[in-house]
């Protein structure tokens, strides 16, 4: 087996907006692949799809799928992950997972490589991607939290239509033009209008009223961090931005935390940009945030009620750093720890 130098890869959902984010960052980072293969849903197979000068032929997902595949980038949703990502394990790949199909399997490492990158060589065949909403506001936190213990996290989010993928950013895109000529806006992806509207993720609630979303920042941040007990709250919503999230996050330490040190820490931390003109008053946005690399971090302020309190803003890409860019640093990492295995040990899911 392999090939650490050189490794064959799939992209599962390869047409989709991860997916096709995953493609251009293969390439732009000049990802040491053997041979890559495309695969989605039989509705796209025989689609051609450019790559490197070349044209690659969109594959149906099938049990053949995997021979002779040493990476899975796997973002086809939880359920088809959580069918085919084993029989790709059972096939001696190693799977990184966008789906939250695995994320709290204690077998699984959850990795955001800036935060916890030796977790990931502990991996049986699997590794999961973490949450979107929870990798940029752990790029945010994480760094503050390495200089004095965060204590409580309570985040609210503003979630653009990317999340829901490439059919939901279409959606608010007919939305918008539906509502602009006075007619009435088509729903199919999203339960209620997105453009020009706002509601709370509607990913499933639990008892206590939240909602999925908001239940992975609480689980993930904690597991990622490697704080079971650590206090997060999240209140998560949807709004008519196309791409990039943004969130409004409140920290609470032990001790207090200057002003000052959390602007430097953030200036200093990799993966983050912190965006701050006072004069100007101007501040991590959405839109300076897409296509973006790093998350904007800014409007950084002491929380006018508690000694112990921060409040800061960020914008970022959910498509990459929150989702491809993340998963195709994971890919890095196992390469360059050669950490791509061979079958025999690997776990069976
Ligand atoms: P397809 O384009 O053929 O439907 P997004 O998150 O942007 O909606 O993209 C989802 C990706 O996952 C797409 O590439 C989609 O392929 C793929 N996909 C969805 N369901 C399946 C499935 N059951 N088997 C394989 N690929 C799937």
């Amino acid at each position: 087996m392999p090939l650490c130098s050189q490794v064959s890869v799939a992209i599962l959902g390869a047409t989709g907006a991860v997916g096709t984010e995953l493609l251009k960052l293969l390439q732009s980072r000049n990802f040491p692949l053997s041979r890559l293969k495309l695969l989605a849903s039989s509705r796209s197979a025989g689609r051609q799809v450019s790559f490197g000068g070349e044209n690659l032929t969109v594959e149906a997902l099938s049990e053949q799928a995997f021979d002779n595949v040493d990476l899975v980038l796997a973002s086809a949703g939880g359920a088809t992950s959580k069918v085919w990502a084993p029989k790709a394990v059972a096939k001696g790949a190693v799977v990184i997972d966008n789906s939250s199909a695995f994320r709290l399997d204690s077998k699984v490492p959850l990795v955001i490589p800036e935060v916890n990158p030796d977790t990931a060589v502990s991996h049986q065949g699997i590794i999961a991607n973490p949450n979107c909403t929870t990798i940029l506001m752990a790029m945010a936190v994480w760094p503050l939290h390495q200089v004095q213990p965060v204590q409580r996290i309570v985040a609210a989010t503003y979630q653009s239509a990317s999340g829901a993928g490439m059919r939901a950013m279409e959606e608010v895109k007919i939305q918008a033009r539906a509502i602009l000529q006075d007619e009435v806006p088509p729903t199919e992806i999203f339960p209620y209008p997105l453009a020009f509207n706002l509601f709370p993720h509607n990913s499933p609630l639990n008892e206590q009223g939240y909602c999925q979303e908001e239940m992975k920042m609480v689980n993930e941040t904690r597991k990622i961090f490697g704080t079971p007990q650590l206090r997060v709250s999240a209140t998560c919503i949807r709004v008519p931005v196309l791409r990039a999230h943004s969130e409004a996050i409140n920290l609470e330490f032990a001790e207090p935390m200057p002003v000052t040190t959390a602007r430097e820490v953030i200036a200093n931390a990799p993966g983050v940009t912190l965006v701050e003109d006072w004069q100007a008053n101007y501040f991590p946005m959405p839109m300076d945030a897409s296509g973006c690399d790093q998350v904007l971090v800014g409007r950084i302020r002491q929380d006018l009620s508690h000694p112990c309190g921060l409040e800061l803003w960020l914008s970022g890409d959910q498509i990459r750093k929150g989702a491809a860019l993340n998963a195709v640093q994971i890919a890095e990492l196992l390469v360059a720890k050669k950490s791509i295995k061979p079958a025999q040990a690997l776990a069976s899911y």
